[in-house]
């Protein structure tokens, strides 16, 4: 290793498998594919796409991500048995570039009460684990699940014996979010100093937020010798979430003088990863979040104001522009012409097909009539929401709202579902619940609940798309739903149609020939 590479930070994504399974976070095939997309296009090492053995669904998403991804490792979970190591490898065969992570407990309370099994057994399934990921790849991972509370001894001991077997990364996870910065810095010193062959594999860190120290223990391993950091995509994750990645990346980019790393992450990407992952999940981002949040780069009082203008850097230590918060370019007008909405979604990251840029091009020019200015940041909106209600089954014609202080509130609905034109007009507590109760007379869905409805402003002004988030529960199973338009009503009733969509393509998975409703 050179010395440049020796100070390469690995980033190891896991959004869409720790991430994935924060309470309600569950995400579609083609929500996950455009999540491992971004990752892959803002330059994530290594992408943990599922946990192959835990359902259909996620096997079938770490095989579609495996046959896309043009640069990142992808990595499949497993525990330590034969069938879940068989099914990662067999998920993972498309891929270009793949790892196996298996993992085991090490700590005294998992090994006694959740696995039940003596630590000399739990070092027999580290062998026999690692060994059986080794006939499939090279690159194999092995995680020491509870290490922060594991002893010492057996640690070191446990690290060694899965080297020896042919990991070629050991992961250290806080797994209960318990560790202090100092603690868990030590740990991994510890490691580095007394385990005879550690210099075989590279040492990762994957911390948890239960205590608000995920980002500063990852930071404190690395400065102990870890190289890989394993992190999500606004911290989402279970509980409290794992740590941030977008604050490592920053805080390694801010403050080189004491975080002499590198990461290979464009860090104008972030914003954008952010945005998407929460439109999608439907987990908002609170506004002071460090890096991401609607507040992190605003300046409200009089004298942080005067400091700017003077100077940027006397209250702000990154820039703005340096996580892709541009401010929104003016892009297009009324006029412009489908040529030059095509290079622009192309400069955004989007090459879309004829039929397709038709279809945008269309509501473009229905939104440039309504809106005055056109930003980047809607015209992503519009195309994320266009590809969002391709080949939908109940799909939304028109609606009329009576709103206001003078009740009641009603909704008149017409909806095509299956190709045939429903019309309902409903009231309701407010124009929300009405377009709702409308859906419902229209398409029964009498065993769903609604269990987010979030709204946000994708541009500035009061002409601004909204963007509806809709959570919907069916027993057991929730959905995201998502629309945007510039009346924030009409935005609503897309994301409750988007999301119920979704309702009756789970249904149809276990009942063939579903009917939506009367
Ligand atoms: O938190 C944890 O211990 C994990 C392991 C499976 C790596 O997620
Ligand atoms: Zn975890």
């Amino acid at each position: 290793m050179s010395a440049t590479d020796r100070n390469r930070i690995i980033i190891f994504d896991t959004t869409l498998r720790d991430g994935e399974q924060s309470p309600g976070c569950s995400m579609n095939l083609e929500e996950k594919l455009r999540i491992a997309h971004l990752l892959d296009d803002m330059g994530v090492d290594v992408i943990e796409a599922g946990f192959p053995i835990a359902s259909p669904g996620d096997f079938e998403a770490v095989t579609e991500i495996a046959k896309s991804m043009k640069n990142a490792i992808v990595a499949g979970l497993a525990r330590a048995k034969p069938a879940d190591i068989e099914a990662s490898a067999k998920a993972l065969n498309p891929a270009k570039r793949r790892r196996i992570h298996t993992f085991i407990s090490t700590s005294p309370l998992h090994m006694k009460y959740k696995l039940q099994m003596s630590p000399e057994a739990v070092l027999d399934a580290i062998v026999q684990s690692v060994e059986t990921a080794r006939k499939f790849t090279d690159d194999v991972e092995w995680s020491a699940e509870d290490g922060s509370r594991t002893e010492d001894d057996f640690l070191c001991k446990a690290v060694e014996t899965a080297i020896r077997a042919g990991a070629t990364t050991i992961n250290i996870p806080d797994t209960v979010g318990y560790a202090i910065p100092d603690e868990f810095g030590a740990r991994i010193r510890m490691l580095m100093a007394r385990v005879p062959n550690i210099d075989r594999a590279i040492v990762s860190v994957h911390c948890h937020n239960d205590l608000g120290l995920a980002v500063a223990n990852s930071l404190a391993g690395v400065q102990a010798g870890a190289r890989q950091i394993e992190c999500t995509i606004n911290g989402i994750g279970e509980r409290a979430g794992n740590a941030a990645m977008e604050e490592i990346v920053m805080a390694i980019r801010t403050r080189p003088d004491l975080l002499p790393y590198k990461t290979g992450i464009e860090t104008t990407m972030i914003t954008r990863a952010s945005r998407t992952l929460s439109t999608i999940t439907g987990f908002p981002v609170q506004p002071n979040k460090a890096i991401v949040g609607a507040n992190a780069f605003a300046h409200e009082s009089g004298i942080h104001q005067d400091g700017m203008l003077k100077n940027a850097q006397t209250y702000e230590i990154m820039t703005p522009e340096s996580v892709g918060l541009t401010k929104s370019e003016l892009v297009l007008g009324k006029h412009s012409g489908r040529h030059a909405l095509k290079a622009k979604l192309k400069e955004l990251g989007f090459d879309l097909g004829d039929n397709a840029l038709d279809d945008v091009f269309a509501r473009f020019k229905v939104l440039a009539d309504k809106k005055k200015d056109v930003f980047d940041d809607d015209l992503i909106a519009l195309v994320e929401d266009e590809s969002l209600r391709d080949r939908e089954r109940i799909q939304f014609v028109a609606l009329a709202v009576h709103a206001g202080s003078t009740g009641p509130q009603s909704a008149d609905l017409t909806l095509r579902v299956d190709g045939e034109e429903k019309q309902a007009c409903v009231e309701g507590n407010g124009p929300v619940d009405a377009i709702f109760k409308a859906v419902r007379a229209i398409v029964p869905h009498t065993d769903s609940r609604l269990l987010v409805y979030q709204v946000h402003a994708v541009t500035g002004g009061t002409d601004a798309q909204a963007e509806v988030t809709v959570r919907l529960e069916e027993n057991g199973k929730t959905v995201n739903g998502q629309g945007s338009d510039t009346d924030t009503l009409v935005a609503s009733c897309l994301a409750y149609l988007h999301a119920l969509n979704k309702l009756l393509t789970k249904r149809m998975k276990t009942k063939p020939d579903c009917d939506p409703g009367p």
